[in-house]
């Protein structure tokens, strides 16, 4: 029988106010901008990683199913596995067994809470440290945004800069900072668009608007910064909605056109300028597809549900509030069994 080294984390979606959008050239996976997210309660990916000397390869399940070895997701947790090898002095594979409880395939963002989870459950697995600063640098390597959900409420990242190879987020203002409520509109729950890392580097390589973005994208950042820190609704909505549609005229202005709206998202935005004519607090963001995530107050969450529902093309709504940062969970937590061993199969209790 093998040793097993295990462990589980948790941790949730970031939605970021001031967008993150294209990478340094200079390599080691570095934001071109500064960026500002907020945590999210409610919705959570937990995952177990188990290094286990008796596997042959880095094996990933997904909700319940293998990933085969040669799929994008399997080669982005293998490389994050490798560096925690690397920093451990490890030679062994790891199964790592992953659920979300919030629905994946509408595009909505994983990748955050997915790779937040997984450097904090290998870094502990492994006997690395577990601080969120290092499980953010850790997560970042990877996936840019995921660095911002090691912590909770309000996070912010500042650009990469020559010579940087470690760079963690920081934590600005904690949850409870502001009650701020966030009701998105699904609006399509078919296919995936192009990811978020092959769009901005389709954007940084083809779109003529890009360097504009990545001039422009400082000053809004200091702009939603200030706005949270003083808790201006108006400033951080005017300065969320610039962030949001100057990093979407950067793509949409690449070459072929790389346009993630449908006239769906187009109507939400509309819906949401009237809501806000009518004296209702709201702002609108959006990633990269088609969903509009609308910030609005606690007591305003329940009129922008309703409002939202009665526009053509949504689907649904999903309402969240801020919440805490990456943390780990009892072995077990994911439902794989506990026993050390070469019994976990990886049959997830989704
Ligand atoms: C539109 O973090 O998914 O959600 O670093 O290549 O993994 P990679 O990209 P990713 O990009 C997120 C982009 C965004 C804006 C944001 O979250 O800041």
């Amino acid at each position: 029988m093998s040793v097993v080294s295990r462990a589980t984390a948790i941790a949730h979606p970031n939605i970021a106010l001031a967008k993150y959008w294209g990478k340094r050239a200079y390599g080691h996976n570095l934001p071109a901008v500064p960026s500002l997210s907020v945590t999210l309660a409610g919705m959570a990916t937990t995952t177990e990683v188990a290094f286990d000397a008796s596997l042959e390869r880095d094996e990933l399940h997904l909700g319940g199913a293998a990933l085969p070895e040669g799929a994008e997701a399997t080669r982005r947790v293998a490389g994050l596995l490798d560096r925690v090898r690397a920093a451990s002095g490890r030679r062994e594979r790891a199964r790592v067994v992953s659920r979300n409880d919030f629905p994946t395939a509408a595009g909505l963002a994983s990748s955050a809470s997915a790779f937040a989870a997984l450097a904090l459950a290998a870094s502990a697995a492994a006997g690395l440290p577990t601080a969120p600063a290092q499980v953010s640098d850790l997560a970042r390597k990877t996936s840019v945004s995921a660095a911002r959900s090691a912590f909770g409420g309000f996070v912010e990242l500042r650009a990469g800069r020559p010579g940087d190879e470690a760079l963690a987020a920081t934590p600005l203002a904690p949850e409870d900072h502001w009650p701020l409520a966030v009701v998105i509109a699904v609006t399509r729950e078919g296919p995936k668009d192009v990811g978020s890392s092959d769009g901005m580097r389709h954007t940084a390589a083809t779109s003529p608007y890009f360097p504009a973005w990545v001039d422009a994208a400082p000053a809004l950042f200091e702009e939603v910064r200030a706005a949270v820190l003083a808790r201006d609704f108006a400033a951080l909505g005017a300065a969320a909605e610039a962030s949001a549609l100057r990093m979407h005229a950067s793509s949409i202005a690449a070459a072929p056109a790389l346009l993630y709206w449908t006239g769906a998202t187009v109507e939400v935005l509309a819906a949401v300028r009237r809501l806000r004519g009518e004296g209702t607090p709201a702002f609108f963001t959006i990633d990269a597809g088609p969903h509009v995530k609308v910030f609005t107050t606690p007591e305003a969450q329940g009129a922008v549900e309703r409002a939202l529902l009665a526009v053509p093309g949504v689907l649904r709504t999903i309402s969240a509030v801020p919440g805490g940062g990456a943390r780990l969970a009892p072995a077990g937590a994911i439902g794989t069994p506990s026993a050390s061993g070469g019994a976990a199969d990886g049959s997830a209790g989704a």
